[in-house]
């Protein structure tokens, strides 16, 4: 019997997500998909491509044309994953604060949506995944057995991803990753296609004042009472 579930966390920007999903995935031999990193790649392809112009409007319908083209995927060196855009691995690149100031755009377009989605599902069709996003438990996997939604406040957010893009020696200000982390949070909440929402049976985690190593212990306390239900 295959007793192995789906996790979906989905939260707002920088809220943690990552980080415990990846440990969580690691902990318990799950598969884990970070959905924004796939949003990421095709808003990379699209700046790459001409299709992002300098106002930051994006070409939707080139763009549209073009997804047959554009293969995101997940590629491991020992413990360590990374992105990859038709083959390339750009996981350092689609972390830069030019593609998170592009990305949400990118992610509003149904067309996109439709085809990350169709990926997403693809890769859970055999359970045993942890995957983190905005849309996870109310769409692609409405269906999860575990359900997060993760938040803090957007000083908190804006300080943990500043001091990721520093360590990682870019040269950002903290105005402009906070403007960055605010204005995402309002197109994420406010597009058509769906926008982020905590599902209905999602349990909420508030992290502003937890650490990594608490945050952890909490998602696994969780696994193990609902993976405890299902057996
Ligand atoms: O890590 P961070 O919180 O900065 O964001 P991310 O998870 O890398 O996602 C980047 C962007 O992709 C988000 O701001 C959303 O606009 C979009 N996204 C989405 O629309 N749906 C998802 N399932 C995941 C990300």
């Amino acid at each position: 019997m295959n007793s192995k579930i789906i996790i979906a966390i989905d939260g707002y920007s920088s809220s943690g997500k990552s980080t415990m999903a990846r440990r969580l995935a690691k902990t318990i031999g799950y598969r884990y998909i970070d959905s924004g990193a796939m949003y990421r790649a095709v808003t990379l392809y699209a700046m790459e491509h001409g299709l992002i112009k300098p106002d930051g409007n994006v070409d939707a319908e080139r763009l549209t044309e073009m997804l047959p083209e554009i293969n995101v995927d997940f590629t491991l060196d020992g413990d360590r994953q990374f992105t990859t855009l038709n083959g390339r691995v750009v996981e350092d690149e689609i972390r830069s604060l030019e593609v998170s100031s592009h990305v949400s755009p990118v992610a509003a377009i149904p067309s996109v949506r439709h085809a990350l989605v169709r990926m997403q599902r693809a890769m859970g069709e055999e359970k045993g995944i942890v995957m983190d996003g905005r849309d996870i438990g109310t769409v692609v996997f409405p269906q999860a057995e575990m359900k997060v939604f993760c938040n803090a406040s957007p000083q908190k957010r804006a300080e943990r991803r500043y001091e990721e893009l520093r360590e990682k020696g870019k040269d950002v200000s903290f105005d402009e990753v906070l403007a960055n982390v605010v204005e995402r949070d309002r197109i994420d909440t406010t597009r058509a296609e769906s926008p982020l929402r905590c599902a209905p049976d999602a349990v909420k985690l508030d992290n502003s004042s937890m650490t990594i190593e608490e945050q952890n212990e909490w998602l696994l306390n969780l696994y193990n009472s609902i993976a405890g239900q299902q057996a």
